[in-house]
């Protein structure tokens, strides 16, 4: 038996506690070192009028252990009750969720017969802050946050993991040809990351593209590292081409912390009747004993498992007549693992965990130079309706001495001066001044201009200041301008 390790596990809703179950069997069965702290999450404590569906006294456990192994959890319907995943995902750091999507082919059916790859997903920025703003009666507006130390850290993580994983290449996806700052900050710093890891391949591709040709030819990708929203919608479409939903094991991985489940949810529909497929959580397990050093467990585990897969002892889930030999229930598929462990398969590759150390440990951040910032402008998003001549004259006469009116725009497209009469206009504006002849710009100007739009009666939403950065604009040009 390996040395034990303190782990928290939670057994979920809906399939969670039988998937749990036969999870547990195969770890000790397998003799995976464990000291099992138990919380309860999900349906049960949101009912107890907990909105966050974990109570405080939990958190005691998952500080201590630092590793969690969590089946799904039902979430639910209607407003007041925040999601247990954002929730644990952001309190504990998680910036990374690791999601392999491969498939068994010829036991498993699939059109891809070669996949093998490995989503690395962003997890804490982007779109995910829940930053929004209703701008005006016609606009919403969603903020998307991409920091560098954010950045830097999740594709670190993907590098080490190509080598931990002997893994040959990296591929990240972005929409730099639209984004051109915050999704240019992803793939700059993984070009310039890159630059350490010469012996990994690497490329970058266009996000749409890249989503086509994961769905339709997943070979050819190893690893792929993707900011938050691109990651979701990439690991669904890869994790739903391997053939089963059911089968997919996920981590997510902070400086010192991992949460390890499957990738489907409580399966309500099937719930209490004996047939739930425990392979995602049990590869989930498998994640989680790399993770905490028990790579030869891993090992074991993940062999036997393939071997039963390959036997032809399925799950209602994948059977499928002509392809698999026998249709089992949970129990039985557990005691077809159980009774292969030390046995590895045939057909399918074999897994090797023993070389691959505890974890993934990250070296601290680079350090950057300190820029020169100087404000250059400011931009004013105002709500207004009429022309776009008839608010620069109401707003010219509110200039200061030293700021000079640069454009207006509506929904990032110039309208002034010179806009095309065909572009169409909302409710909510943005003005640009700047100081005349590029000199920089006091707050006091700004705040002098607010006053001057104030007394106009000019309803402004928002200001924004303007910044260069060793002399480079730290903001984007209208389209048009
Ligand atoms: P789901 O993944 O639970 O189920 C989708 C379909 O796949 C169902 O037909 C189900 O029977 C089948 N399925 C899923 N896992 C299976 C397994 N292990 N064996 C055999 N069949 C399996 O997704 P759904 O129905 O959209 O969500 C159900 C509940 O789970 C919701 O409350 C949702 O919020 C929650 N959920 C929780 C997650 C988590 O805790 N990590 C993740 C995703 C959903």
């Amino acid at each position: 038996m390996a040395q034990k390790t303190a782990i928290t596990i939670a057994r979920g809703d809906g399939i969670g506690p039988a998937i749990m179950e036969a999870t547990l069997k195969i770890l000790e069965a397998a003799g995976a070192g464990l000291n099992i702290d138990e919380i309860e999450i999900g349906e049960a404590v949101y009912k107890r009028g907990v909105p966050s569906g974990i109570e405080d006294s939990s958190w005691e456990s998952l500080d201590r252990t630092k590793v969690f192994l969590k089946a799904p959890i039902t979430t639910p319907q209607g407003g007041g009750f925040k999601s247990l995943n954002v929730t644990v995902r952001k309190t504990l750091g998680l910036f990374a969720n690791v999601r392999p999507c491969v498939s068994y082919h010829p036991f498993v059916e699939t059109g891809h017969p070669n996949m093998d790859l490995v989503i690395i997903r962003e997890n804490e920025e982007d779109l995910y802050g829940g930053i929004e703003y209703r701008q005006s009666q016609q606009v919403m507006a969603s903020l998307k946050l991409i920091s560098r130390p954010g950045t830097e850290r999740i594709v670190r993580y993907a590098f080490e993991y190509a080598r931990a994983n002997g893994r040959q290449k990296v591929t990240c996806m972005s929409k730099d040809n639209i984004m051109k700052m915050a999704d240019g900050l992803f793939h700059k710093v993984f070009d310039e990351i890159g630059q350490e890891y010469k012996d990994i391949e690497q490329d970058h591709m266009i996000i749409d593209i890249g989503t086509a040709k994961v769905a339709a030819n997943p070979g050819m990708f190893d690893v792929v590292v993707l900011p938050n929203l691109y990651g979701d919608i990439v690991s669904d479409v890869a994790a739903e081409i391997t053939g089963s939903v059911g089968l997919g094991g996920s981590s997510n991985i902070g400086a010192d912390f991992g949460m390890f489940e499957a990738v489907h949810g409580s399966a309500p529909d099937i719930a209490g009747q004996g047939i739930a497929n425990p392979s995602g959580l049990l590869l989930g397990s498998v994640m989680m004993l790399v993770h905490i050093g028990q790579g030869d467990v891993a090992t074991k585990i993940h062999n036997a498992w393939k071997k039963t897969i390959e036997d032809g002892i399925h799950t209602g889930d994948i059977y499928r007549e002509g392809m698999s030999k026998v249709k089992v229930g949970t129990d039985d598929f557990t005691s077809a693992v159980i009774e292969r462990l030390g046995e590895v398969p045939e057909t399918l590759s074999q897994e090797n965990y023993s070389a691959g150390g505890k974890g993934i440990t990250l070296p601290p951040l680079k350090t950057i130079p300190d820029e020169k910032k100087e404000r250059v402008g400011v931009d004013i998003g105002l709500n207004f309706h009429g022309s776009p001549d008839a608010l620069a004259a109401q707003v010219l006469p509110c200039l200061t001495e030293n700021l000079e009116l640069h454009i207006i725009s509506n929904r990032g497209v110039k309208v002034w001066p010179d806009g095309n009469p065909q572009t169409f206009c909302t409710d909510n504006w943005r003005l640009r001044f700047m100081g005349k002849g590029g000199e920089p710009v006091k707050t006091s100007e700004v705040v002098e201009l607010l006053s001057r739009l104030n007394r106009a009666d000019m309803n402004f939403t928002n200001a924004l200041m303007l910044h260069e950065f060793d002399g480079q604009p730290g903001f984007t040009k209208a389209q048009g301008e």
